[in-house]
């Protein structure tokens, strides 16, 4: 059964515009039609009966309510991702809350202070739940939203199935666990098969892609069109073409694009994936109708999204500190607890073990931490910290050239990066990698802010 995830969004306050948005998020077994036309169905775990959940939508200033109810056989926790709640909403579990026993609900509240694309997953063995089917979009409108024709979400999953359609296991294969992650065999757009993408000549969409997969890293070309890129990770950046004409979005990443369709009317394009050379292929077309264009020459509307409530951090008087990613195959594995492969500054972590982990890092609430992030390994790691939005200063030692907020920063194999938040958010917040089964590994830390 599928349920709406929205009970009631009512005006709360003084403030017209501040309101209570409430929705309910049921997670559960199910069937999805993952594959293709005739073929079986996906026996899946999925938020309300549906792959992804439901696209969660507020505006910015607005309070969420989220109950969750679970119905797996299994405990569960709700994370939303890259929003800036109290450590108390955060969804990490035996960290910021008891896990959600099966039968047993939980309720979320936190302000949207952030306008943006985010996303929401379980944090409790993430690698599994996720894999299952268990993600979806959480949407923040600005107030007065870029004016475009249309607006679209794409959520990307990546499915490892068998012929029938099922989901292999196992989960943390010691193979992902120590290589490349779980990546899969077969990829969904919002949960089906990439349908083709339909354009009118001369529209202007703002597609808003959330990177949902375990480990997949997509390289998105859009043959034949330049999209801008106005937001990164839910924050606001400027306005620019992606580089190469290749939109890199490692797990959990997230970019907001403007496309103006600018091809003729009936004309036919494709959108590749491209970033595993060995594993290059067409992702959907786009089709263009024969209608008119709807205009000549892309409109004049401005593109750029106001910046968010963000503090800029204090360079004079910044923290500094180095963090160092090691392990997996082909790295040092030496000295790591029985399965763990992976390790930040020395130490492996991860929340199977059940029990809170000593901080990696104590911060002092207002103060500004120049991270320089060192990646000492032979793969790719998206970083993520809960809580904050941070800076990224520069790469391999170079400026950064646009200084973009972002939750997750995507370090290359023995690539440094440089990031710069304010610790303006209490508590203690994971920092990890996201590829889930590197977290699972051992590749996972603990930023304490008192
Ligand atoms: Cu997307 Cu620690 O999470
Ligand atoms: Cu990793």
């Amino acid at each position: 059964m599928t349920v709406s995830p929205f009970l009631k969004s009512c005006a709360m306050g003084t403030r017209e515009e501040s309101r209570l948005v409430v929705a309910r998020l049921v997670p559960e077994p199910a069937t999805a039609q993952v594959l293709a036309g005739e073929r079986a169905a996906t026996g899946v775990w999925a938020y309300n009966g549906s792959v992804p959940g439901p696209v969660l939508r507020a505006r910015q200033g607005d309070r969420l309510r989220v109950e969750v109810e679970n119905r797996l056989d299994e405990a569960t926790t709700v994370h939303w991702h890259g929003i800036r709640v109290p450590n108390a909403m955060d969804g990490v579990p035996l960290i910021t809350q008891p896990p959600i026993e099966p039968g047993e609900r939980f309720v979320y509240e936190f302000a949207l202070l952030d306008a943006g694309t985010y996303w929401y997953h379980p944090h409790q063995r993430s690698h599994e739940q996720s894999g299952r089917g268990l993600n979806g979009a959480l949407i923040v409108e600005e107030h007065e939203p870029i004016r475009v024709d249309r607006e679209m979400v794409w959520l990307l999953q990546d499915w490892r199935l068998d012929q029938q359609g099922e989901i292999v296991g196992p989960f943390r294969d010691p193979f992902d666990v120590t290589h490349a992650g779980r990546i899969g065999n077969v990829i969904t757009v919002n949960g089906r098969p990439p349908a083709p993408l339909r354009v009118r000549a001369g529209e202007r969409i703002r597609l808003r892609i959330i990177n949902a997969a375990n480990a997949r890293i997509f390289g998105l070309e859009f043959r034949g069109h330049r999209p801008n890129t106005i937001a990164l990770d839910g924050q606001p950046v400027a306005p620019h073409e992606v580089p190469g004409d290749k939109l890199v979005l490692g797990p959990a990443m997230r970019a907001d694009l403007v496309i103006d369709f600018q091809g003729l009317p009936g004309s036919r394009f494709e959108v590749h994936d491209t970033f595993y050379p060995r594993l290059s292929r067409k992702l959907l077309d786009i089709v263009y109708s024969d209608d008119p264009p709807l205009r000549s020459s892309p409109p004049e509307w401005p593109i750029a999204l106001r910046a968010n409530p963000t503090t800029e951090p204090d360079m004079k008087r910044a923290q500094r500190h180095e963090i160092v990613f090691s392990g997996g195959m082909m790295g040092n594995m030496r000295g790591l607890p029985r399965g763990m492969a992976w390790a930040i500054n020395g130490q492996a972590a991860s929340c199977a073990t059940g029990r809170p982990f000593d901080p990696l890092l104590w911060l002092k609430r207002g103060e500004t931490c120049v991270l320089r992030l060192v990646n000492d390994t032979a793969w790719p790691h998206p970083i993520h910290l809960h809580g904050h939005v941070f800076r990224l200063l520069a790469r391999n030692d170079r400026p950064a050239l646009h200084r973009e907020w972002l939750d997750t920063v995507l370090l290359h194999a023995r690539e440094t990066a440089e990031i710069a938040f304010v610790a303006d958010n209490p508590g203690d917040w994971m920092f990890h990698c996201h590829v889930l089964e590197h977290q699972e590994g051992g590749m996972m830390a603990c930023v304490r802010v008192a």
